[in-house]
């Protein structure tokens, strides 16, 4: 069938090749100072588009952990509120409501019941949430520290070398001593031996990661909270824990909710997660989440005025999005606990079959199989004589994209590559992509035999 708008379409077309030809076809177009007049808004979007099609195709991303597929309702609730400025909470209540509804449903996720009294708030993303989660430990610290009447000049906080840099960022914007615990080539997380060894008085406090960046394990959380307890009981120290549970909160209450990770352990005291990660929202959104109202020092809490009622504020930035809060509650409405939890298992189930199948190729050492959430990392086998970073780049050229990268400070000498499972990345696509880095792994060896060969005739010329 013709479609009616094929007229149009046509003429569209010839206006977009004139306007484009006419004006920019032989010309650059403006790029590093303000062009002196505008152009049609179709002939933007066009320049704009085009050029934006060299991007990266974000359904063959395997590199991030950020949703980049939603459905059409979510597609259309999000344009609906983009004009909303979050902060303007007094024009656009329902919205703050909305907010409020969803901390309130993280906070019961995570097991903050105890008589109710949990707070948190939504984010940019896990980044903001570590910070302000951070700064107010900070603030708790020094105030415990200056009703016993003692030195507060120096504070601290512990975290492994496995954590993002957004840990690294809080203690330098915000003048707090990192006590950096180092990773072993043998193992890629921290041991709570070791956060014994290095908190004390001026710690404020433990940052406990699950599902690091790097290898996508877990932190020994339940041993690290045991640590924290005992120190607690032998020498009054009471160190809070931050879990940094970016990509697990989201999945761990679905596919081990017997795991004791959250409030349930004692000295976990708030957690952030990223909505923008396995909550399924396009970014960015994060939620911070503390275990009670108390945790949140009132010194760090704004109020403003101007924008109508007295509203108390908690962030870094003042302006907002309000589109991706309510594409949260559209999901959380839309699958509920059993349509997460199927969701959830559908991706481990695929990160399973993927790490298998890698691991059977013979060609690959796979570090983690995606014990707890469907992160797979792996890195070709010694005998093969290729880098991942070689196989990266080749299979960019099928349009995958798969990182290689070294692994943090005393384990840097091992290089891997890391698939993270979401959502859109079917067992189909998966088959295709298993194939892709057996060729591209294979023809690149082959390429480099065939170099080496050449290489030996070059040298040893047959005469
Ligand atoms: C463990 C961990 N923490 C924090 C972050 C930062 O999260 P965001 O990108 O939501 O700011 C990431 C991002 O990948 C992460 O993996």
């Amino acid at each position: 069938m013709v479609s009616k708008n094929v007229g149009k379409d046509r003429e569209n077309e010839s206006l977009r090749h004139t306007r484009i030809m006419g004006r920019y076809g032989i010309e650059n177009i403006p790029k590093y100072s303000f062009p002196e007049n505008g152009i049609e808004p179709r002939v933007a979007y066009d320049i704009i588009h085009d050029e934006l099609n060299l991007d990266g195709n974000p359904d063959l991303n395997l590199a991030t952990f950020v949703t980049t597929w939603m459905e059409p309702e979510a597609d259309r609730l999000i344009i609906e509120n983009l004009h909303k400025n979050f902060i303007d909470h007094f024009e656009y209540p329902q919205i703050k409501e909305i907010e409020e509804r969803i901390v309130n449903i993280m906070a019961r996720l995570f097991h903050a019941t105890d008589g109710g009294d949990f707070s948190g708030t939504s984010t940019i993303g896990s980044s903001e949430a570590i910070m302000l989660g951070l700064l107010a430990h900070k603030f708790n610290w020094r105030e415990t520290r200056k009703k016993q009447g003692m030195d507060y000049g120096k504070p601290n906080i512990v975290f492994g070398g496995d954590t993002h840099i957004s840990w690294d960022k809080f203690a330098r914007y915000f003048d707090v001593e990192p006590r950096i615990i180092k990773i072993s080539e043998e193992k890629f997380t921290i041991d709570p031996e070791d956060v014994k060894k290095v908190v004390d008085e001026n710690t404020i406090a433990v940052g406990v990661v699950l599902g690091t960046t790097f290898t996508g394990e877990f932190d020994p959380i339940g041993d690290i909270n045991q640590a924290l307890l005992d120190l607690k009981r032998e020498k009054g120290l009471d160190i809070p824990i931050h879990v940094d549970a970016a990509s697990a909160g989201f999945i761990t209450p679905f596919y081990e909710p017997d795991f004791k990770w959250d409030f349930r352990l004692e000295q976990v005291k708030s957690i952030n997660v990223s909505g923008h990660k396995y909550g399924l929202v396009y970014p960015g959104l994060g939620w911070l989440i503390f275990r009670s109202q108390s945790m949140l020092p009132s010194e760090l809490k704004f109020n403003v005025n101007y924008l109508g009622d007295e509203m108390p504020t908690y962030t870094l930035n003042f302006s907002e999005g309000s589109s991706m809060i309510v594409a949260q509650y559209y999901n959380i409405l839309r699958l509920g606990m059993k349509g997460y939890r199927n969701i959830v298992m559908g991706m481990m189930e695929n990160a399973r079959y993927l790490a298998k199948k890698i691991k059977d190729t013979g060609m690959f050492e796979v570090l983690n199989d995606a014990r707890h959430i469907p992160v797979v990392t792996f890195r070709p086998s010694v005998n093969l004589n290729i880098s991942p970073f070689q196989i990266s780049s080749r299979l960019r050229e099928r349009g995958w994209i798969v990182p290689a990268y070294s692994l943090p400070e005393n384990a840097q000498n091992i290089t891997i590559m890391r698939v993270v499972v979401r959502e859109n990345f079917t067992r189909d696509m998966m088959d295709i992509f298993l194939n892709d880095l057996v060729n591209m792994t294979e023809s690149r060896k082959d390429m480099d035999d065939v170099m080496k060969n050449n290489n030996k005739k070059t040298s040893h010329p047959i005469s």
